[in-house]
């Protein structure tokens, strides 16, 4: 048979298909090949950052290990799991049942998972710019569009809700709400989640209530928004990744609210579940462990996050030509830089990285325009190395804006 020498192409969806949080790797690894050490700023990992994934979930993977759980579990994960979800969604006031859970590989899958079986292709989703980036990724591969709506700096990072109407078309599916926020650190008031929940209903609307922060808020959890409206069709994510310090484990769990009007979707987002036949069988012995028993070690790692916040804020803002909105939660900062005319996001970070080996995210990568000059920063280095990080980036700003 002949044989033909021509390359393997690829599809056309991969080349929509971004995620610059890992894609600038790449151009980190190029800089440390140089000799140069880099100081790894991009990734929301704190298991890098040396705070360990609380011991009883850990005993609780293990025993399932050695009493045989590795098997395949029921696509929508053990029951048990299903039900400690449920227990603690109507703890914190939503109104949900275990056969409405789904335990997923971490709340990556589940929002794969839910946009998939909603969203037809050619339709819109409402995502917030700038937003965490894997909403706009699944929509690159499954044909549909995001609509980003603006999240305002100068309105401590909320929504703007003119603009979310402005955008809403008959084309329109669901509304992603990421709050508390990566990247901004923001928190939404009791009255903007009520105003959501009202624009989304008024356009038949689903929302994908993006939670995975909700325990990291530094006065204490943030209710989830379903909460607030147990009718409204809201389909609430978490996971085990950030809260409970195990993001390696791909653990989470999504409840698709009791509206009736829900129904269908469950059972489209159950059908997509069988066919991956289930997330990681002994994590999800973790998910039952994490959310029946002893949560103190987040007591801790709000108070350290807390600092952090506050000195990324005090330090960012002391930089000229620097602003940043304090955070609120998570560990996460969205400073802007006034750029010198003509320079986008990238070239700062790109520039920051090769002169000081610090390895941040362009705002673009999250959704913002680059002449804006946004970037995030990952704060969860202790407040020793942060500062040597910040006076490095004081001393490039400054050089960068006036060169
Ligand atoms: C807002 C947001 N949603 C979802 C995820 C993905 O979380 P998981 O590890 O549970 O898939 C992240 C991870 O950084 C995130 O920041």
């Amino acid at each position: 048979m002949a044989v033909t020498a021509a390359a393997i192409r690829t599809a056309q969806r991969v080349d929509r298909f971004t995620y610059a949080i890992r894609n600038i790797v790449a151009e980190a690894r190029k800089v440390e090949a140089t000799g140069t050490t880099v100081r790894y700023l991009n990734i929301g990992d704190p298991n890098q950052f040396g705070f360990l994934t609380p011991p009883h979930l850990i005993a609780a993977v293990e025993k399932a290990m050695r009493d045989g759980h590795n098997g395949y579990t029921a696509s929508a994960g053990i029951a048990e799991a299903r039900e400690a979800a449920a227990a603690d969604f109507v703890a914190r006031g939503v109104n949900v049942s275990a056969d409405r859970v789904l335990i997923t590989s971490g709340t990556s899958e589940g929002i794969e998972l839910a946009l998939t079986a909603i969203v037809d292709e050619g339709e819109e989703v409402l995502v917030p710019s700038p937003t965490y980036p894997l909403y706009t990724a699944v929509l690159a591969k499954i044909g549909a569009r995001p609509a980003y709506y603006r999240t305002d700096h100068n309105n401590e990072w909320l929504p703007d809700l003119d603009h979310i109407k402005s955008l809403i078309t008959n084309k329109t599916r669901v509304l992603v709400v990421i709050d508390p926020n990566n990247p901004t650190g923001a928190i939404y008031p009791d009255a903007m989640r009520k105003a959501l929940i009202a624009l989304a209903e008024s356009h038949g609307l689903v929302i994908l209530a993006d939670e995975v922060y909700g325990d990291l808020a530094y006065d204490g959890p943030v209710p989830p928004m379903a909460a607030l409206d147990n009718d409204a069709p809201i389909i609430s994510y978490s996971s085990l990744s950030k809260a409970y310090l195990a993001p390696g484990w791909r653990a989470g769990w999504m409840a698709v609210g009791s509206s009736p009007r829900l129904d269908g979707a469950l059972a489209a987002i159950k059908k997509l579940a069988d066919g991956r036949l289930c997330s990681p069988g002994p994590m999800q012995y973790a998910v039952t462990a994490a959310l029946t028993g002893d949560r103190s070690h987040q007591v801790a790692f709000r108070q350290q996050l807390r600092e952090r916040a506050e000195l990324t804020a005090t330090r960012m803002n002391a930089i000229p030509g620097v602003s940043c909105v304090a955070p609120k939660s998570a560990f996460y900062a969205m400073p802007k830089v006034d750029l010198p005319p003509g320079k986008t996001d990238a070239d700062y970070v790109l520039g920051l990285l090769r002169a000081k080996g610090i390895l941040c995210v362009y705002g673009s990568g999250f959704g913002t325009a680059p002449e804006e000059g946004f970037f995030r920063i990952v704060f969860l280095a202790s407040p020793r190395e942060l500062n040597a990080i910040y006076d490095d980036v004081d001393e490039f700003t400054r050089a960068f804006r006036s060169a």
